[in-house]
């Protein structure tokens, strides 16, 4: 696609944008207009269907136990238009399957790797022992796999899973490797949510990726680029901003920011109300509904949408980045063109109804208060930044001094392994275990943000439930179960989390920056769960 054609479409969408903003005040917010201008749909955009991964629900054995069978190889894949792309994919080109599970069922994963090179496969916001959790010590290579067996007992949720190899999960996700991952309950169904998949319950998976004149990944081509890969085409589910033919009813989608740094500012172009359902980690007490809502790495919400009197109308998905994303950093190089305005995600093309509508409830179900028991700890993440010591990407191999193959197509490993993002003054090391939690306690943690940008802080092994931003109680809809919490500059949270699941010290738990370049480069530590710890 011609470089000119890009960034004239993509001006074009920002004084767009700019002109939907002034036009519509918050008074009228509530009238439903067309969302976007014919003329911007004519423009190229939201030409490809979306597409849905595909369900896996495994194959139940004699002796109940449910199998699933995935693969990681390489693959090529259109994400934008008229491009062909060299990926990595579980399954098939690009992303992979939606895995549903049952809580309380034993599953038995069968993981293949099929790259050029070890990786591993993590279970992101799953409660699963350290020796199943794919963390960067379980590594499986080339050619190997691993048979990964456990049962959760966690309640419903949208969690996902990805690599996670030692300075090496940023290329890897990049490349393609990410999925969801549904716990299956069964408490949706019984509340009357819409829950059929694909119909009125499909996964929105949102990335951004900068590609190469020849369509290739183009990975950490820049050197600012360690503070956060940014891409300039907005995929959703691995396509460019594409349609998707939506019921006239409730809808119900689960958004995963699966992007390596980007935040998306979440908002519909004709500023309609949207009902916050789920947090990471499981269902909200209620529906909570607002306007606009800040989508860093690694989180998910669920939004209903009521789309019951919008047939035949086109209803777009946003980012509103710019009323938001430039002021979660000091240093202006931190957000670029997109971050600075506001740019169509997804288009719902609102046709008739479709099976037996879902509704929205009232009351969904109830979070428990926990009580803390065990020590409390901090945490304090720190920049080093860009400067001296820092050198080119030109002169710096990919894993701090390994050279080893590279990405799919050729693409490029990027830079990992150096010191420049900390936790408490420590960067991650695979030799040092930096927490040990004592396993049936229910500990406090504080993370501090003492650096000039915000950072999305994980956690493996557990969920945790957000007590105070800076003391204050958080916004509705983070009183829920979640795994991932945005730390903005400045910024203290006060989290609590059970913990249950044990990790001894050869396979431990991580807790870490979700922003994959910092990750890769210190911002990660590691913790067991014993029982004899204290
Ligand atoms: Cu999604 Cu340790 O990661
Ligand atoms: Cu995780
Ligand atoms: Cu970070």
């Amino acid at each position: 696609m011609p470089r000119a054609f890009l960034l004239s479409r993509r001006r074009f969408l920002q004084q767009a944008g700019a002109v939907l903003v002034a036009q519509v005040p918050v008074a009228q917010a509530l009238a439903r207009q067309p969302s976007l201008p014919q003329a911007l749909i004519h423009r190229g955009l939201f030409t490809c269907e979306l597409w849905i991964p595909p369900v896996m629900a495994g194959s139940l054995d004699a002796s109940g136990v449910r199998h699933y069978r995935l693969s990681m190889a390489p693959g090529a894949q259109s994400l934008v238009p008229h491009l062909l792309t060299p990926t990595w994919g579980y399954n098939g080109d690009y992303l992979g399957p939606t895995v549903r599970i049952p809580r309380g069922h034993p599953v038995h994963i069968h993981l293949h790797n099929g790259l050029n090179q070890s990786t591993t496969t993590h279970w992101h916001g799953a409660h699963v022992a350290g020796d199943m959790d794919g963390g960067p010590e379980l590594l499986i290579g080339r050619g190997r796999h691993y048979d990964y067996h456990y049962t959760v007992w966690q309640p419903g949720a949208s969690l996902w899973y990805h690599p996670h190899p030692s300075r090496r999960t940023g290329p890897h996700i990049y490349a393609g490797l990410a999925g969801m991952l549904l716990v299956d309950d069964g408490v949706d169904a019984s509340l009357g949510l819409p829950h059929t998949y694909g119909v009125d319950d499909i996964p929105v998976i949102i990335q951004d990726r900068r590609l190469l004149a020849d369509g290739g990944l183009a990975y950490m081509t820049h050197p600012h680029d360690v503070m956060g890969m940014k891409g300039d085409h907005i995929l959703v589910n691995g396509r460019e901003q594409p349609y998707w033919k939506a019921p006239a009813q409730w809808v119900r989608l689960r958004i995963l920011n699966a992007s390596n740094a980007r935040m998306y500012h979440l908002a519909f172009a004709d500023h309609r109300p949207f009902v916050v359902i789920a947090s990471d980690a499981g269902l909200l007490e209620r529906g909570v509904p607002v306007r606009q809502l800040l989508l860093a790495p690694a989180e998910r919400v669920e939004l209903l949408v009521d789309l019951r009197r919008d047939r035949g109308r086109s209803v777009v998905l946003q980012s509103d980045s710019r009323s938001v994303v430039p002021s979660l950093s000091a240093n202006p190089a931190d957000s670029d063109r997109l971050d600075r305005s506001v740019f169509p995600l997804l288009e719902l093309r609102v046709s008739g109804r479709r099976g037996a509508p879902g509704i929205l409830p009232d009351k969904l179900v109830t979070v428990p208060a926990l009580i803390p028991r065990g020590p409390t700890r901090h945490f304090v993440l720190r920049v080093k930044g860009m400067g001296h010591g820092m050198q080119s990407p030109h002169r710096m191999k990919s894993g701090a001094g390994e050279t080893g193959p590279s990405g799919p197509g050729g693409m490029s490993m990027g830079l990992g392994g150096l010191d420049m993002f900390s936790i408490n003054k420590q960067y991650m090391s695979m030799s040092v275990i930096n927490v040990a939690v004592t396993r049936g306690d229910t500990e406090i943690w504080y993370v501090a943000n003492d650096s000039p940008m915000a950072h999305p802080f994980h956690y493996h092994g557990t969920s945790f439930q957000v007590l105070a931003r800076d003391g204050k109680p958080p916004p509705a809809y983070e009183r829920g179960w979640k795994d991932t919490v945005l730390v903005r500059r400045g910024e203290t949270v006060k989290l609590i989390a059970p913990f249950h699941q044990p990790a001894g010290h050869s396979l431990p738990f991580m807790y870490h920056c979700h922003i994959l370049e910092h990750e890769d480069n210190g911002m990660m530590g590691q913790f067991t769960v014993l029982d004899t710890s204290r």
